[in-house]
């Protein structure tokens, strides 16, 4: 038997792109959010996010499906429970396209091309933006018609992400304005639920991404584990095992904080003091610190890797996950277009014939 979510605390609509097997980053960003929320109650619906993918890539789409299967064994792999949540495909769900088209009409050219999340895309990719596609212009009127359509309550999002849940009230707001004037609106305006643990840095101190390689995987063996963490940022002006080390940052030379103490105090908060102590009197060297830390990562990751190989040794069941949420995620999403449909005079053609 389904166990009913009790929606005591509303609802949550939140989306990642598929970018296949997850990495930490990933994981302390958004999924361990995902899988609080979910467990404090919260009815919540979790989307991969494949339409979003294609604006930014839409030439090869190869991996499209495998990236989405495989990151979405991890988010079960991790704890994210079907029973409890709605997980599923936008791509699945066709409302997503036509509310998008609706909601296009009421935003202007002007106003997307000020929010600054498509500006730093247009930067860090390197476009042009006389070039850039029609689709990803809009690819937050998108994510708009993603939160909409469910009428999530809240969206857990990274601060990056703000400015879209503006433009989701924005349309919102429009929306029922307009076609709502004598009815209740359609449409509920959402609150961003900001994510509390800052961004955790990739091994090398860079911003975490796979393409930059500075990454340890949910699924990463022990082996790997140790092997990645050995090559890890720490202190640079601590080079004997017996030098006083600079856990946090140090803007005299422009070092920004030992990347092992990050993960420590992250994954490691009961021991981490202690290890910062140590470190600064010049008492841990940072070879067993690193060893230390990839011990405590492969003991966490263990039960997801366990997990996982159950899942993947029957691919069937992932499926039939995804198309219960599926499923459970057109019944919304069918229901919130009937009304938008109704206010906004698109009747069903067979009304139109007298
Ligand atoms: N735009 C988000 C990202 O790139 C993914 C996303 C798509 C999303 N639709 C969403 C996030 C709806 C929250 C709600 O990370």
């Amino acid at each position: 038997m389904r166990v009913v979510s009790t929606a005591r605390r509303g609802r949550i609509l939140s989306g990642m792109r598929p970018t296949g097997r997850m990495h930490l980053g990933n994981f302390v960003g958004a999924l361990e959010n995902w899988i609080r929320l979910q467990s404090d109650g919260w009815d919540c619906f979790c989307m991969v996010a494949d339409w979003h993918m294609l604006t930014t890539g839409h030439e090869d789409t190869s991996r499209l499906q495998s990236d989405s299967f495989d990151m979405v064994v991890d988010w079960i792999a991790a704890g994210l429970d079907p029973q409890k949540s709605v997980i599923f495909v936008q791509s699945e769900v066709k409302e997503h396209a036509e509310l998008h088209l609706l909601l296009s009409m009421l935003v202007t050219k002007a106003r997307l091309e000020r929010i600054p999340t498509l500006k730093e895309q247009i930067r860090d990719l390197h476009l042009d933006e006389q070039t850039i596609s029609y689709g990803h212009l809009g690819y937050s009127v998108l994510q708009a018609a993603d939160i909409l359509l469910y009428r999530a309550t809240h969206v857990p999002v990274g601060e990056d992400q703000v400015p879209h849940i503006e433009l989701t009230r924005e349309l919102a707001r429009r929306f029922n304005f307009l076609y709502c004037r004598d009815r209740e609106g359609v449409f509920v305006e959402p609150d961003p639920l900001l994510t509390e643990f800052a961004r955790l840095r990739g091994l090398d101190g860079n911003r975490m991404s796979k393409s930059a390689g500075n990454t340890i995987l949910l699924t990463d063996t022990p082996e790997d584990i140790e092997a990645r963490v050995k090559s890890a940022y720490t202190d640079p002006k601590k080079i004997r095992a017996d030098d006083p080390g600079r856990p946090e940052a140090d803007p005299s030379d422009g070092h920004p904080g030992c990347v092992v103490w990050e993960y420590h105090r992250k994954f490691n908060p009961g021991e981490a003091d202690d290890i910062a102590r140590r470190c600064r009197a010049g008492e841990l060297a940072c070879v067993p610190d690193k060893r230390h830390l990839a011990r405590v990562l492969s003991d966490a990751l263990a039960p997801v890797r366990e997990r996982r190989a159950q899942l993947l040794a029957d691919p069937d069941r992932v499926r039939d996950v995804l198309a219960d949420g599926n499923r459970r995620a057109r019944a919304v999403a069918s229901q919130t277009m009937d009304a938008v449909r109704s206010a906004m005079g698109l009747k069903p053609s067979a009304t139109l014939v007298r």
